[in-house]
Parts: C-alpha cells; sequence; structure tokens
C-alpha cells in the first residue's frame, strides 16, 4: 500500500506478515531503532516518545506533506494533520484529533507539533488577523503550560489539566479564532507534592525567573525552599526545564495576546499570595486557634488586595447564618489548616480558568459568542492527561484515569465496535475481531446508584459526620463481586491493600490502588463562603471578577453545589458527545520506558501499553475492513463526473447501480465491496485514484459553470435592458405627445393673434424635442415672417432687406433714416438728381467693365473733407464689394476705390443730417455728408442699410456702426472729434475747423418727415 521507500520496518501495521504481539513489537522497537517514531495502522498514528530531539518538523518536512495523502509518504503526525484538514475542507466536515497514551508519552508534544503544522499550511494569503490568531493559538500553549503543568514523577512537564481546543476555519481553509476548553486541574497539587515531584511550573517560574524589583514588590526571596507549599517534592530545580527562559516566555505570550499591564500584574500576585499563604501558620491558644506570624497573613492581604483583618478572621473563624442570625464560629487548628489549603487551591484554580477565559477572548471567532459560526468549520485537538498510576493514588488520579477510560471507550465505539457493526448492517462478509471492551469499568465509575461517583455524591449528601472509610465500606457493599473492583475487605489475602484505606480498580491500562483519605472532601470541594466574600471585596477589580458568587447575601441559602466528580462526569460526557459528532483521527502515544532515555525501548512496558490501548485489534479490525465508507448518493454526487454513464445525470436505475457502473469503468471492483446502503474502499490508493480523476475534471466542470453562469447573468442584464429601453421609449413617447398636446393648445389661435404668436410661451420641451422644438421655432419665425411679408410684393423684398439691415444698426438711435420712403439707391442715375446723367451711366458702365461689380446699389453727390480740412464735392458709389470716390464733374473714379473689407465700421450722428464717417484701417477715414436734392431725407438710412447689408453678404459677418454727435474719426492719423451742428440759418452742409483743431460740421435744421420709422410695421404702412 505504502508508496514511499526508504522505510525501516514496516511503516503500516496492516501491512504486517503475521499479527501477534511479538511481530507488532519487533516492527516498533525496529522503527524506534531506526529513528521512525511515527508508524501507522490504517490512518491511526502510532507515536513513539523518542525523548531527544528529532529534527522532523521544519518547513522542508511541512512542504513534503502539505496537501498529500496519507499513504504518500513515511509516516508522520503531519499526515495526520493534513488528513483532518483536508476532510474538513473538502467535506465541509468538523475534524477532532484525538491524542491518547499515558503520560509522559508524548500527547501535548503532538498535539503543539500539530498545531503548528496547521499554522504553517494555512494563510497563504498572509493576512494580519489570521496571523494573529496563529500566534495567539500558538502562544497560548507557554501560558497553559506554564500554570496547568507540573513536574509529575512520570514526566517533568505533566499536563495536570485537560485541554480540547476547537480551532475554527473559514471556507478557504484560514484559522479564524479557536476556542479552548479546560477539564478539572489537578488543584491539590497547589498545596501538596508528591516526594519528587514539583507543584505548578508558575511558582518556580515566579521566584526563579522574575527579576529583583518585581520579586521584592512580591515580597519573595529567590529561594523555593523558603515556601511550604513548593518545596514538599523536595525537587525545585528540574535539568529539563529552565524556568528563568519560561517565565520569559510566558511574560512575552501575555504580551502577544494581548493582556493587559494590569492583569499580567494580578496574575504573578495571586501566585506570589499562594506561597505566601502556605507560610501562614496557626497556633493554639486554649480553645482558640490563631495565626501565628501576622506579617505573612499581611503580605497575603497586601497582595491580593484585601482587608488583612477580613482575612485574618476567614483564616480563623467561621460564619454560620442560621435563623436570621450571624455566628462567628472559631475554627479548630485542623479546620483552619484545611480552610487555608482550600483557600489557596481555590484561588490559584480560579486564576487557571480565568487566564483561559482570557485566551478564549483573544482568539474568540468574530461574531460567535464562544460558539461555532455559521459558516466555520472546526479541527478539534484533544490533549488530556494520560493515564498514570502513582505510589499514592488520590481522587485525582482517580478522575483522571477515568477520563482515559472514556476515551478508550470512545475509540472501541468508533474504531472497533461501530466499524465492525457497520459492516454486518451492511450484509458484508464479516469475521467479528474480540476485544476488551472497557464498557464495564466506565460503569463501574460512572452509573447512577452504583457506580463509585453516586457512591461518592450520596456520602456527601449526608448530613452527619460521614468519613472516607464509611465511604470505602458503602463502595465495598455496593461493588461486591464486580469484576475490576476490589480492596482488602472483599479479599483478605490480597495484602498489597491497606484495610480501610485502599481499594484497586482493574483499568484498560492497569491496576491502579487508590487510597481513599480525602476522596469525600475532594468531591465536596467545600469552600468557606467567608473567603469568596473576602476576595469579592478586593479593590483589584480582576480577582472581583474571579469571584463574583462573593457578592451574595450572606443570609441566603444557596442551593447545594454539584460535586467535584459529577462535574467532573459531566464535563467528560459531554466531551465525548462533541467529538462523537465530529471525524475522528487519532493518535495513539507510546511511551518507551520511564527512564525518559532516548535508546531504550522497554519490551515488557511497551506490550502493556500495545494491549491496553487495542492496538493488535485495531490492526485485525483495519487489515480485514474497509479504508473508506459512503452512502452511494454522497459517493455518487462526488465522483459522477468521472463517468459519461453517471455525469451530469444518471438515468439508468438506483444511485447503486450508478456507483457500480462508475467503478466498473475505473477498473476499481476489485478494491472495493457493494454494502445494502453504502460502497466499501479497501485502500486508500483507490480513494486517491478517484479524488485525482476527479480533480483533473473539476476545472472543466467549473469553467462549464461559470460559462452558464455568465451566460444567465449576460441574459438577465440583457432582459433588464430591453425592458429599460422599452420603458424608455414609452415614457419618451407620452412625454412627446404630452408637448405636442400643449403645444397644440397653446397655438390653437395664433393666426388670429396680433403678434402672430411672438409673445406665446413655448413649454419646455422633453430633452429628445430639444432639437425639434429649436426646429419648430424657426419654422414659426418663418411663418411669422412670412404673414407679415405677404402684404408686400416680392419685387420690394431686396429693398426691405436694405432696410432690415438699417433698422438692426439705427432703430432707437435716429429719429428717422427713411423707412417710409423708396430707396432708389442709385440716385445718380435719376435725373431729377443732377443734370449729367448720360456721363454718369456712361462713366459708371465703363467701371462695370473695369472693375467687375454687378451693379450700383447706392449712389450720391457728397461734400467731403480731407486731412488737410479741405472740403470737396464728389460723388460716392456703393457697389456689392466696394465703395467708389468720384469726380462730381467727370465721375471719374478718384483715389483708388475703398473694398468693403478694408471698412472697420461706420459712425452716424444721432440727428436728422447726412454726415457719414467710413472709418478705415490706414488712419484716414472718409468723412462725407450725403448731398440731396431731396432735402426731406438726407439718406443715411440707405447708405447704412446698403453698405452693412453688402458687408454682412461680402464679409459674412456683422459692421460696427456708432450712432453719436460726438463724431470720432481719423484724419491724417489723426483723432479728430465732429461736431454736428443743425443750424436754422444754415441751407447747405459744411466743414470747419476750430480753433481747437477738431472739426465742425454745420447742417440745416430739419425735421424727420413722418412718424412711425421705427419697425417692420411702419416699412409696411410705408407701401
Ligand atoms: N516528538 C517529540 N520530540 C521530542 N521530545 C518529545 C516528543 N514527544 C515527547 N517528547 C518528550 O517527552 C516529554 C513528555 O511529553 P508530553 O509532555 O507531551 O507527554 P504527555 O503525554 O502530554 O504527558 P502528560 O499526560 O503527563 O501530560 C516532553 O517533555 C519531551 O521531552
Ligand atoms: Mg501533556
Amino acid at each position: 500500500m505504502a508508496s514511499y521507500v526508504d522505510e525501516v520496518g514496516i511503516g503500516d501495521f496492516v501491512l504486517l506478515d503475521e499479527i501477534t504481539t511479538e511481530s507488532f513489537l519487533v516492527n516498533l522497537q525496529k522503527r524506534f531503532s531506526g529513528g521512525k517514531i511515527y508508524s501507522y495502522i490504517g490512518e491511526v498514528c502510532i507515536s513513539v516518545n523518542p525523548y531527544r530531539t528529532v529534527n522532523i518538523y521544519g518547513q522542508e518536512y511541512v512542504n513534503q506533506y502539505k496537501g498529500r495523502e496519507i499513504f504518500e509518504r513515511p509516516p508522520h503526525l503531519f499526515a495526520i494533520g493534513d488528513a483532518a484538514y483536508k476532510t474538513m475542507k473538502r467535506r465541509g466536515k468538523d475534524t477532532c484529533i484525538v491524542i491518547s497514551g499515558e503520560s509522559g508519552s508524548g500527547k501535548t508534544e503532538a498535539s503543539k507539533i500539530l498545531m503548528r503544522y496547521l499554522a504553517a499550511v494555512t494563510n497563504i494569503s498572509g493576512q494580519q488577523e489570521i496571523e494573529r490568531v496563529k500566534n495567539v493559538l500558538l502562544q497560548s500553549n507557554a501560558i497553559l503550560e506554564a500554570f496547568g503543568n507540573a513536574k509529575t514523577n512520570r514526566n517533568d512537564n505533566s499536563s495536570r489539566f485537560g485541554k480540547y481546543m476547537d480551532i475554527h476555519f473559514d471556507f478557504k481553509g484560514d484559522p479564524l479564532g479557536g476556542q479552548i476548553s479546560n477539564y478539572l486541574l489537578e488543584k491539590s497539587r497547589v498545596i501538596m507534592q508528591q516526594s519528587g515531584e514539583r507543584n505548578f511550573h508558575s511558582f518556580y517560574q515566579l521566584l526563579l525567573g522574575c527579576p529583583d524589583p518585581e520579586l521584592s514588590k512580591f515580597q519573595l526571596t529567590r529561594d523555593p525552599n523558603h515556601y511550604h507549599y513548593v518545596r514538599q517534592g523536595g525537587v525545585s530545580k528540574v535539568d529539563s526545564i529552565s524556568d528563568r527562559a519560561d517565565y520569559k516566555s510566558v511574560q512575552s505570550a501575555f504580551k502577544t495576546m494581548g493582556f493587559p499591564q494590569d492583569a499580567i500584574d494580578t496574575i504573578w500576585r495571586v501566585v506570589a499570595a499562594v506561597l505566601h499563604l502556605g507560610n501562614v501558620d496557626f497556633k493554639t491558644d486554649g480553645d482558640r486557634t490563631q495565626i501565628k506570624d501576622t506579617t505573612t497573613l499581611t503580605k497575603v492581604a497586601t497582595l491580593l488586595n484585601i482587608e488583612k483583618e477580613a482575612l485574618n478572621k476567614a483564616l480563623s473563624h467561621r460564619v454560620i447564618a442560621a435563623g436570621g442570625e450571624v455566628l462567628h464560629k472559631g475554627h479548630t487548628s485542623s479546620e483552619a489548616i484545611y480552610g487555608r489549603d482550600a483557600f489557596a487551591k481555590a484561588i490559584y484554580d480560579r486564576l487557571f480558568t480565568w487566564i483561559v477565559d482570557q485566551v478564549n477572548k483573544a482568539i474568540q471567532v468574530s461574531g460567535s459568542e464562544g460558539g461555532k459560526t455559521i459558516n466555520s468549520t472546526v479541527i478539534g485537538v484533544l490533549d488530556i492527561y494520560g493515564f498514570e498510576i502513582f505510589d499514592r493514588n488520590s481522587f485525582e488520579q482517580f478522575c483522571i484515569n477515568y477520563c482515559n477510560e472514556k476515551l478508550q471507550q470512545l475509540f472501541i465505539e468508533l474504531v472497533l465496535k461501530q466499524e465492525q457493526e457497520e459492516y454486518q448492517r451492511e450484509g458484508i462478509k464479516w469475521q467479528n475481531i474480540d476485544y476488551f471492551n472497557n464498557q464495564v469499568i466506565c460503569n463501574l465509575v460512572e452509573e447512577s446508584h452504583r457506580g463509585i461517583l453516586s457512591i461518592l455524591d450520596e456520602a456527601c449528601l449526608n448530613v452527619g459526620k460521614v468519613t472516607d472509610n464509611m465511604v470505602l465500606d458503602s463502595m465495598d457493599q455496593k461493588l461486591r463481586g464486580h469484576l475490576h473492583y476490589s480492596s482488602r475487605k472483599l479479599n483478605p489475602s490480597d495484602k498489597e491493600l491497606k484495610h480501610g484505606e485502599e481499594f484497586r480498580i482493574k483499568h484498560y491500562a492497569g491496576d491502579v490502588i487508590y487510597c481513599i483519605n480525602g476522596f469525600l472532601d475532594k468531591n465536596k470541594d467545600t469552600l468557606f463562603q467567608d473567603f469568596k466574600r473576602v476576595l469579592y471585596s478586593s479593590s483589584n477589580a480582576y480577582l472581583k471578577e474571579m469571584w463574583p458568587e462573593g457578592a451574595q447575601n450572606i443570609y441566603k441559602t444557596t442551593k447545594r453545589p454539584l460535586t467535584a466528580g459529577t462535574l467532573f462526569k459531566n464535563s467528560m460526557i459531554l466531551l465525548v458527545k462533541n467529538l462523537t459528532s465530529k471525524e475522528p483521527y487519532y493518535v495513539r502515544c507510546i511511551k518507551p520506558n520511564d527512564q525518559k532515555s532516548p535508546v531504550l525501548f522497554d519490551v515488557e512496558r511497551v506490550t502493556h501499553q500495545v494491549n491496553y490501548l487495542g492496538l493488535l485489534e485495531n490492526v485485525r479490525v483495519r487489515r480485514a475492513g474497509f479504508a473508506y465508507r459512503q452512502s452511494y448518493d454522497r459517493f455518487l454526487r462526488r465522483y459522477k463526473m468521472i463517468s459519461q454513464y453517471t455525469w451530469p445525470n444518471f438515468h439508468g436505475g438506483s444511485d447503486k447501480e450508478a456507483v457500480q457502473i462508475l467503478i466498473k469503468e475505473q477498473n476499481l471492483s476489485q478494491d472495493v465491496v457493494y454494502g445494502k446502503t453504502k460502497i466499501f474502499v479497501s485502500s486508500p490508493r483507490t480513494l486517491f485514484m478517484l479524488e485525482q480523476a476527479r480533480a483533473k475534471l473539476i476545472p472543466g466542470i467549473v469553467i462549464f459553470l461559470q460559462k452558464l453562469w455568465r451566460g444567465y447573468i449576460c441574459r438577465q442584464r440583457y432582459k433588464r435592458v430591453v425592458a429599460v429601453y422599452r420603458i424608455m421609449r414609452y415614457y419618451r413617447r407620452y412625454k412627446m405627445k404630452a408637448f405636442v398636446k400643449e403645444l397644440v393648445t397653446a397655438f390653437r389661435n395664433v393666426k388670429q393673434m396680433p403678434d402672430y404668436g411672438k409673445r406665446l410661451r413655448w413649454p419646455a420641451p422633453p430633452p429628445v424635442l430639444k432639437q425639434t422644438t429649436a426646429m419648430l421655432k424657426a419654422i414659426h419665425e418663418r411663418w411669422r415672417a412670412w404673414m407679415i411679408l405677404r402684404v408686400i410684393p416680392q419685387s420690394d423684398w431686396p429693398q426691405l432687406r436694405l432696410k432690415v439691415a438699417a433698422c438692426d444698426v439705427l432703430r432707437g438711435k435716429r429719429p428717422d433714416y427713411g423707412l417710409w420712403r423708396k430707396w432708389e439707391g442709385d440716385y445718380l442715375s435719376l435725373t431729377s438728381e443732377h443734370g449729367a446723367v448720360q456721363k454718369y451711366s456712361t462713366a459708371i458702365n465703363n467701371m462695370k467693365n473695369k472693375e467687375k461689380f454687378r451693379k450700383v446699389a447706392f449712389s450720391c453727390l457728397v461734400r467731403k473733407i480731407n486731412k488737410h480740412n479741405k472740403m470737396a464735392d464728389r460723388a460716392i458709389v456703393v457697389t456689392e464689394s466696394a465703395i467708389y470716390k468720384l469726380d462730381q464733374k467727370s465721375f471719374k473714379s478718384m483715389s483708388g476705390k475703398i473694398a468693403l473689407q478694408d471698412i472697420s465700421a461706420l459712425t452716424v450722428s444721432s440727428g436728422y443730417d447726412g454726415l457719414i464717417v467710413i472709418h478705415l484701417q490706414g488712419g484716414n477715414d472718409l468723412v462725407v455728408s450725403l448731398l440731396s436734392s431731396d432735402l426731406e431725407d438726407p439718406r443715411v438710412g440707405e447708405a447704412v442699410g446698403v453698405i452693412c447689408h453688402n458687408y454682412r453678404v461680402n464679409q459674412r459677418r456683422d459692421l460696427r456702426v456708432v450712432v453719436s454727435d460726438n463724431v470720432q474719426c481719423m484724419l491724417g492719423k489723426k483723432q479728430r472729434l465732429i461736431q454736428v451742428q443743425a443750424l436754422p440759418n444754415v441751407s447747405i452742409v459744411s466743414f470747419t475747423k476750430n480753433p481747437s483743431g477738431d472739426l465742425s460740421y454745420s447742417c440745416p435744421l430739419r425735421e424727420p418727415a413722418g412718424k412711425g420709422h421705427n419697425g417692420i410695421k411702419s416699412v409696411k404702412n410705408g407701401y
């Protein structure tokens, strides 16, 4: 099955030729000696404690195992971690890794290695928050081990509490946070240690690692032998442990987790207070018990921020509230010592739980209240105290060993029992494999009424004086004949057991003799109310928080709390339930020897462990069994794409038939068995092949799905766009109709209106009709013009244009500009104007040929003034492109023509005279007064209209016209002012130079001929 090379012995015990204890051990020893500490039984990992640093956990090893199947690489814990991770990711299933084995077999190390692996393979995108969570998860170990681990005779770093950690992952497989559950701390260790053992590491870390100033703040001396609570085992120094370095790591872990400085301070103060409390002694004075030395007491009170007197009282008295009265009863000296010890245990125990709570807060999955969030999956890692036998075993060992029985039971249930039962249920040919079922031992402890915990609880309930001895009696009575229980009374010949004191339980992992003394007290776990109140009264907020029940009214009778045993039993039942709900992976740890030697393989000790762990049975079940099973429908759903017959749907029959066709097509029939509802696959390799075939097709399917989905999205978008356009179309049509309707209403009577709708307010058009409306407006304007002009004969329209041009520039600025009369234009061609018409015609015809103009638009006699202030009479002729000055006699052009484009502006006066200044570029304007035979009209309006009209046609822009009585002009490149003077006694126009250098223009005073000279209407009327 295994495909890797470089093996020592056989990596997977399933492949052993012969399944006997001997061959199993030979192979295990061979591997251990060859440095291979991990082996498999299928997917169960066997780990043998190497007791030395092995260099197999670095990044290169992580890379080797990442994303690989178990059988592809040599056995390693990483492979188990990866399998649990893969299952969680692939199937979205919660998984758990249960690490079991006796004390010192390497469980805690294994759990840390697994956590480090999971941290190493996740958060590829390097998100900060995930890094923080991972860091906190890893660092939490240092803190929990400092406060919950201790040196025992079995293990220098023995876990004295149970730990189950759920790590939550998001859908991408990145850790989101976690939740740690702690189980029963062995708190008796706080006050008492067996020979060769130590108290919890935290005490020694504080005493040996904490800097001097801190130490004196806590009023401690750097010598563990000075303190009763830490010196009883006789070893304060352990070679494998550096308390100083560990203190530093713990401090840094506190910081990483975000513990506030005052919280860290409080934690160490409590540890110091416990140390001092152990040194509080009592003396008896008559029947009064008193504290011998109150300086120590003061230290405790100061460290806990409580009243010294209140503490003194709580240690030497007991408050009894009965019948509404409060009595203070003095302690006997043994009661006082019991009270002090119970106090010390309770403070430390609470501190530990509080620390775990704080750690949980730091790694809590956001959006969850400690529980599981909807979108996360979980990998649980269980590292709990291992099975242990000491010289003297008490209530704590009883609980620890019961816990191990429960885990063994879980293993049996899931790996041995359920598996075999399932084969039978599914109708698969199966040779039953026998194994020892330890349910009977679990029952011995936990059964109601008959179980040891029940018997203990019953005794605790009794009001009268019940002793441990009486409990043993009761157990003897009720458990007589039980195959796994015995005592001296039940078996008097068994000299190993002390009469009235000891009993023996035959655990799955070995016989353990327990000493009944202390069982009752430890089960009751009473702490006098007074202590709770004293701690609640502490001015330290953290301590107050640890003791909320101290707030309770002294008179209030409280419900009897559950006993320690029952609480522990309940938590175990819950734990097992939790583990059962997840897909389990097992790591079975084996301790090769009791000497912590890296080379010694104690065959006897290992055989014992192999036997009680049921590893051989495990191999047998596994060998005959199947690596994987799945219901047909789920199997089909996962692998249907592999076969053309089943993809996308199988139409030929049941799911089972579909699966059979699929397997046959893949040539895998020899490795599977078909059950009633499930398919069973023998080797992981087959599964791997199916997975590979699936993985190859997934990208295509993803693209296919993306294609469909994108198509769907596009179709939806297209439909929406079409709908939008349709709505827009309808809306636009509606707006247009509404506009047109409004327009029609507004313009209904436009023909009858005197201004033909000039002043009508147009309704606001919708944007789409803006252009059309502009066109409509133009049409309306044209129509209006037509309506006005239709009475004027078409032949007069050219003249009208000239009048409009004059109107544009002169309206409102001059009193009259000849609109009322017919504009003759070429006045010099009229005999009424002068007597040389024939001469003029000849001259003009010659000019026409020479100058190539079409016709004379305007001609007139003028009087001009030149730059030398000299007046001269001339004639001017305006054509479509130029102005000509002609000699008045010969009508010959003088000094060239003035092209229209050379004109920059015109200036006329606002009066009723003939002055017109034609401004030219070059500084010599043409200043003339138009002369007319008809003195009624000076013809200025006509000349301006003709020049402006021709200029617009010629130049495509308007000519500027200034109307002013202070006429500015340039003569001889000089700025000159012409003052217009209309005088009654003047009959002929003249220009004269003033003494100031300016010019005066005198002309006869005339009145305009008619009214209504300002608009089209008047033009119309004029005709
Ligand atoms: N993989 C390993 N590599 C190196 N040393 C190891 C390894 N596993 C265990 N050890 C050594 O064995 C010691 C005991 O291991 P560990 O504390 O994990 O035992 P445990 O099973 O948790 O015991 P307990 O039940 O008492 O808590 C460790 O302190 C370490 O020295
Ligand atoms: Mg441990």
